[in-house]
């Protein structure tokens, strides 16, 4: 029998304390210092998933040892799923409290740029993304100086074109044009002749990569990247195999990342985002994720960038939009 030691028992039951009372990044922190099994940790699961974590802490307390069990991690990011999928993910009082990934403030983020932002090319049809996240994306550009910008999943190429604006370098990865995928989507669902790349062919530092991302080489790409938009595949292989590879090549001290779709408009986690960047980074990297308030966005923050993003939530406040429309009419080529 191998035999925990007590130096692990204690930081794992604190770790399951911390679970008890809803605090699953504590709980990774916790059990970033174990190596050994964890013996019953199928029972205790079981329980977890039965939400009564009495029983899976009683369970716990009485089984250490035993080699071919999940990981500690593998527990833990187990446990991290069940939880935001049963909870609201966005509840600023527990956020505060670091309970839960930290929530930012987008509102009180884009008022302390000091200056109003513009975003442009909004076909805002299904498969697009909405003027918060544009208006996230440029503001994180600006705010962090971005200079190279990496983004998956390009559609008609709003967000990228919006990004071109203030970054110097823009490269997009995303499926060819006529891809079967892009065609039956927009004729189907769009009942449109194909725009796909309309609004990022017409800006020069935008460079296309035309490929899917479940066979591309990232390290192909020998920039170093500021900042990365994964939103191409939402599926779960598809958020996983992006992470993973988005991850394999950026300096993790340095390189922001967002994902789209993380979470929905009323504030639930959106399973295959989060489960797939839950099982792709390890407890360190993803105690640095944040959601947004009012977009959809979950984006990873470098440890150095950590506090310079307000999170802070004032009951007595909101912050609003004055939003002037400016429309216009878009052909396609000829
Ligand atoms: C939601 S749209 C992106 C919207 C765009 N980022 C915006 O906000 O304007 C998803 C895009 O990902 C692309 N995509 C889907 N699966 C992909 C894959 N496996 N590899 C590369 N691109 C993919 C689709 O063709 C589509 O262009």
């Amino acid at each position: 029998m191998n035999m925990i030691s007590s130096e692990n028992k204690e930081l794992l039951l604190n770790a399951i304390e911390f679970v008890k009372h809803h605090k699953p990044n504590q709980a990774l922190m916790q059990t970033e210092a174990c190596d050994d099994n964890l013996l019953h940790a199928v029972n205790a699961i079981a329980y977890i998933q039965k939400q009564d974590f009495a029983s899976a802490l009683r369970e716990l307390k009485l089984s250490f040892g035993f080699a071919d069990l999940p990981s500690i991690t593998q527990i833990f990011k187990f446990i991290l799923k069940r939880i935001y999928e049963h909870n609201n993910i966005l509840n600023a009082d527990r956020a505060l409290r670091g309970e839960a990934f930290k929530v930012i403030c987008l509102g009180r983020f884009l008022y302390d740029l000091g200056y109003n932002l513009e975003v442009k090319n909004l076909s805002m049809l299904t498969g697009s993304s909405g003027v918060l996240d544009y208006a996230f994306l440029k503001a994180l550009a600006i705010n962090f100086n971005v200079k190279n910008y990496l983004e998956i999943g390009a559609w008609f190429g709003e967000s990228i074109a919006n990004l071109a604006d203030v970054a110097e370098n823009c490269i997009s990865i995303s499926l060819e044009k006529n891809d079967f995928r892009n065609v039956e989507y927009i004729e189907t669902n769009l009942n449109k002749e194909n725009f796909c790349y309309y609004f990022s062919e017409k800006q020069n530092n935008i460079k296309s990569i035309f490929a899917d991302t479940k066979t591309y080489d990232f390290s192909n790409l020998k920039t170093k990247f500021d900042l990365v938009f994964i939103d191409g595949d939402h599926s779960y292989e598809g958020v996983k195999n992006d992470t993973e590879k988005v991850f394999n090549i950026i300096d993790t001290e340095h390189c922001i990342v967002v994902w789209h779709d993380f979470k929905n408009i009323y504030n639930k986690a959106l399973p295959n985002t989060i489960n797939a960047v839950i099982d792709a980074l390890s407890p360190e990297l993803l105690s640095r994720i944040h959601l947004v308030d009012t977009n959809i966005c979950g984006i990873y923050l470098p440890a150095k960038y950590s506090g310079t993003i307000p999170c802070y939530q004032d009951r007595n406040e909101i912050f609003s939009y004055n939003i002037q429309l400016n429309i216009e009419q878009n052909h396609l080529g000829k």
